[in-house]
């Protein structure tokens, strides 16, 4: 039998970003407002522990009335609406073979539910495509990135209304109509599963207006998951080519101690973590979820012909995100340390990151295995990456651990290819430095080039070349041979 020997040869090496990170123009050429548009940037001295990235129905009105002032760093970005030619020449030089981003929904249609979209918004992203295409970028893009429209949130509160599948279906066909034959992998919703840890962030969802936030939160995936394999059959009838993927924040939990209670502990984490790739994966909902919802009180609505929607249109790959594990433990006690939306027990055998996000390469090669075993579907790594202060020294910056975190994730992935994976590609996460989804801080940063710009958005938005620069650029070159 023969071994493999590496990445194949047409791996998707790049970065990806999200719209509501980086393009800015948040009211420019008839974009409408979106969940991002509301997310204030807050010191972290000021920062609540939990969930900060909430956001209440009164603070939204405080907003629209003129009562709030506040920084919104997402209406900014990095004002790559209008450096993209610019910025995608430097991921050229890179040598990207893919670029991740999101389409902002309010860009197309303003309201979410407009009956016409907006042309000058299409006419943006026909311009980036061109502009990937001219130095044959494949763009790898993602519907729905934490940017819910306004409209949709003010008259249905997200995706709690289930009237919402049918504006994003209509979302889709637009853009999969005017983009054929230009964007050949798609995929619906990124971290499908964060709308259950920050339902605000996932689905434009208000929780202090739900009776029951759990059972809504739930309620709202129901729609999303339905809206997906809707979009997907779409997809499949106007671009017969194309693929569309799912996209999951992977939280790989490790029981604390080899004790069977935390084994299981961490089974039913790591259960509940792919409840989204189950069903987009397999069409159906897994059977722990059903005892799962009778425990917690969440009643699902559903109509007829939604199970059928679900297991007919199954996506063609899985994308993932990946930053850290974590732990799951039957006790209370134990040092507790930051994740993605998600706080653990602190792991004693790793390090963390300055945010406090455990750093784990051998995690990616084990993540990898098991949802290839569990699903025997192309994979692909869509974000992963290190967040970190960045120093400017005469002009340069000298990000070593980067290259640390990044070499050593890329060496486990590609042991993971060794043991058989069929993995697609691998696009770090915010190849140039971008607002940071969790805190809207500019100081967190995930680039190889590095934007002038700080948490206060003070800066002349000046690109230079970090040292992990020329390192990806030779990964790339060499398809991962040489880390
Ligand atoms: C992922 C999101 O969860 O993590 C991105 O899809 C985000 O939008 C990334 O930016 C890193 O998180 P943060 O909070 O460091 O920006």
């Amino acid at each position: 039998m023969e071994t493999i020997k590496g990445f194949k040869e047409n791996f998707l090496w790049g970065g990806a970003t999200a719209a509501n990170q980086i393009e800015g123009a948040f009211d420019l050429d008839g974009k409408g407002l979106s969940a991002a548009d509301f997310v204030e940037y807050i010191p972290k001295e000021k920062r609540s522990k939990d969930n900060h990235m909430e956001v209440t129905s009164k603070v939204i009105q405080d907003i629209l009335d003129g009562k709030h002032s506040g920084r919104f760093p997402k209406r900014e970005g990095i004002d790559f609406y209008h450096t993209y030619k610019e910025d995608i020449a430097l991921f050229a030089e890179l040598g990207f073979k893919a670029f991740r981003m999101s389409i902002h929904w309010s860009r197309i249609f303003p309201n979410g539910y407009d009956e016409a979209p907006n042309e000058a918004g299409l006419a943006f992203y026909d311009n980036v495509f061109k502009e990937l295409k001219k130095y044959n970028i494949e763009p790898v893009v993602t519907l729905s990135h934490y940017e819910t429209p306004y409209g949709l949130i003010e008259k249905y509160n997200g995706w709690v209304g289930r009237e919402v599948i049918d504006h994003f279906v209509r979302y889709a066909e637009t853009v999969f109509n005017r983009y054929k034959g230009q964007v050949k992998y798609w995929m619906t919703f990124n971290e499908i599963n964060i709308i259950n840890l920050s339902p605000y962030t996932g689905g434009g969802v208000l929780s202090d207006l739900e009776d029951n936030p759990k059972q809504a939160s739930y309620q709202a995936l129901h729609h999303q998951l339905v809206a997906s394999s809707l979009a997907t059959k779409k997809l499949k009838e106007i671009d017969p080519e194309a693929k569309m993927g799912c996209m999951l924040a992977r939280m790989l939990h490790y029981p604390n101690t080899c004790s069977p209670q935390d084994v299981r502990k961490a089974q039913f984490e790591n259960q509940k973590n792919l409840l989204y790739t189950d069903v987009h994966a397999r069409g159906e909902y897994p059977n722990f979820f059903k005892r799962f919802c009778a425990e917690n009180n969440i009643e699902i609505k559903m109509e007829d012909g939604d199970l059928e929607t679900l297991k007919a249109y199954p996506v063609d790959y899985i994308s993932m995100s990946y930053y850290m594990t974590l732990l799951a433990s039957d006790s209370p006690d134990g040092e507790i340390t930051e994740g993605n939306l998600m706080t653990s027990l602190k792991n004693p055998y790793l390090e963390t990151s300055d945010w406090g996000w455990q750093i784990d390469p051998i995690g990616i090669r084990t993540l990898l295995n098991d949802m290839w075993d569990r699903y025997q579907k192309p994979l692909f790594i869509v974000e992963n990456g290190l967040g970190a202060y960045d120093k400017v020294e005469d002009g340069q910056i000298h990000d070593t651990y980067r290259i640390d975190y990044l070499s050593k994730h890329i060496e486990q992935m590609r042991e993971a290819v060794k043991d058989g994976v069929d993995l697609m590609g691998y696009l770090a996460w915010g190849p140039i430095d971008l607002v940071s989804m969790s805190t809207s801080e500019m100081s967190k940063r995930y680039g190889f080039i590095y934007v002038d710009k700080d948490d206060d958005g003070n800066g002349t938005g000046e690109r230079i070349r970090k040292d992990s620069f020329a390192w990806y650029k030779n990964v790339i070159a060499t398809n991962g041979e040489e880390l």
